[in-house]
């Protein structure tokens, strides 16, 4: 994990200053566990499972894709899953895992990535 002080080096970078009623903070730990195993632990799609994925996750730090995408459909998308929206079912359903507000808090950190 040589590359562990680099990540959280940038997330401390970008994460700066992005003041919220969501918790990006707590959203960004969340995000690290179950997501970046696919979209990386700064969400630029590069995880060790990316790979191996039929369609790619895209780099969530291109702020065209932020500004295209309200926060409604990422709650749909990361509660419901990526067939919910039309997007790939390798983009699992979090609903189990994640309540609303805990999805919040990780739309947060995904907001602050931009
Ligand atoms: C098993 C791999 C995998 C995991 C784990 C995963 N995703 Fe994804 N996710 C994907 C793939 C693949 C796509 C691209 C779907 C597409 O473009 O059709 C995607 C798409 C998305 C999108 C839609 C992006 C767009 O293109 O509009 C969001 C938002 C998202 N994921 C959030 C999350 C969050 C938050 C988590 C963790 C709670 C998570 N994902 C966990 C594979 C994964």
């Amino acid at each position: 994990m040589r590359s562990l002080p680099l990540l959280i080096a940038a997330a401390l970078v970008f994460g700066a200053g992005q003041a919220s009623a969501a918790d990006a903070a707590a959203g960004e730990a969340r995000f690290k566990q179950l997501c970046g195993t696919c979209h990386g632990n700064t969400g630029q799609g590069d995880g060790p499972a990316a790979a191996g994925l039929p369609v790619k996750p895209r780099n969530f730090a291109d702020a065209g894709w932020q500004a295209s995408i309200d926060d409604a459909t990422l709650l749909k998308v990361i509660r419901e899953g990526g067939a919910a929206v039309g997007k790939s079912p390798m983009m699992t359903p979090f609903g189990h895992s994640l309540d609303e507000a805990q999805t919040r808090d990780v739309i947060a950190y995904i907001r602050s990535l931009d």
